[in-house]
């Protein structure tokens, strides 16, 4: 049976502002963060603590944070790649959860954190170590879980490998991403369902790009399946900058006029969810990616 309850954790602060060109302000980014909270979004990926000589768009993590208006009840992970990400989250003040990543695919990962996966699993283990003994909870990406843009296929079994091998680290949940946006319904239940046999629904998140139109289609698939958590992005915003052509996620607001309509409750006001990915659109100067937000254009 389909969950009665869907966490939607909202990632357009960091999957969806991390691949624009022109510097956003931190001004602008702290206030699209409120007003996802405001909208009743209960987890906020941030920003991201990576290399700012890799992700420019990234560099003022700190600020962002330092500026923003927590809000009670609301969780505001952060991505870090490495244990001098986890070093700069923590003097940035992050206390509560954090947010690793890795892939299924080798191409993939040597692009986007220059290391293998065994390398890069390698190089999790610490930070994952770290971070919970530091009392922070633990959430991890697996990218190209449904193909890569360098090699193509992504066998199953290897995405099945990772997933394991960052739950047995101790991250509280996995986000199973769909990276470039290739992949089908089919696949997506067929991916999720291994994925849950070998760690449980309860670690699970489903995390789709939506360049090929499939994203939604593919919650469905998982949803079916027994997903429960569903990442998205407001407005559509977004695109991974080293997975060429990948747009962004699913807009938060498709997502969540289907899972109303579905029944399921997500908490999410859909009408100031609307009104922020308008609002950030036209931040940014162009069209909202999202059927909803044009639907409703006034
Ligand atoms: P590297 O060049 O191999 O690392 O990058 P390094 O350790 O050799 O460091 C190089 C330089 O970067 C050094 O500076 C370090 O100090 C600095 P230098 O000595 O040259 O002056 N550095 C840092 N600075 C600040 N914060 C840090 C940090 N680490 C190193 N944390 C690294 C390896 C992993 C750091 C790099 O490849 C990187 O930052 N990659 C991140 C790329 C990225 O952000 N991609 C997008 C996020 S992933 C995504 O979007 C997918 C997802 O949405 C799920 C899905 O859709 O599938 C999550
Ligand atoms: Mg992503």
């Amino acid at each position: 049976p389909m969950a009665e309850y869907v966490r939607v954790v909202e990632v357009g602060p960091r999957d969806g502002l991390q691949n624009e060109a022109r510097q956003v302000p931190a001004a602008v980014k702290i206030e699209l963060i409120e007003r996802l909270g405001r909208a009743g979004l209960r987890t906020i990926e941030a920003t991201s603590f990576v290399s700012p000589k890799w992700v420019p768009q990234m560099a003022d993590a700190a600020e962002v944070l330092a500026g923003l208006q927590r809000a009670p009840g609301v969780s505001y992970p952060v991505l870090v790649p490495n244990l001098q990400g986890l070093e700069r989250a923590r003097q940035a003040g992050v206390t509560d959860e954090i947010a690793v990543f890795t892939a299924a695919s080798d191409a993939f990962n040597r692009r986007n954190i220059n290391a293998s996966v065994d390398e890069s699993l390698e190089r999790l283990a610490p930070v994952v170590a770290q971070a919970l003994a530091a009392g922070l909870r633990v959430r991890c990406y697996v990218s190209t879980a449904l193909g890569c843009p360098y090699q193509g296929a992504v066998p199953l079994d290897e995405v099945v490998r990772v997933t394991r091998a960052v739950a047995d680290m101790g991250c509280y949940e996995i986000s199973l991403g769909d990276t470039v946006g290739v992949g089908t319904a089919r696949a997506a239940r067929e991916m999720y369902r291994a994925c849950a046999d070998a760690v449980g629904h309860e670690r699970l998140a489903v995390h789709f790009h939506d360049t090929y139109g499939q994203a939604l289609a593919n919650v469905y698939a998982c949803l079916e399946a027994g997903a429960r958590v569903v990442d998205a992005s407001v407005g559509g915003l977004g695109g991974c900058p080293y997975a060429q052509g990948a747009s962004g996620n699913l807009a938060t607001e498709d997502l969540v006029y289907m899972l109303h309509g579905l029944g399921c409750s997500t908490g999410i006001d859909l009408d100031a969810l609307v009104d922020t990915a308008q609002w950030i659109s036209g931040v940014l100067e162009r069209p909202p990616a999202s059927r909803l937000a044009r639907a409703r254009a006034r």
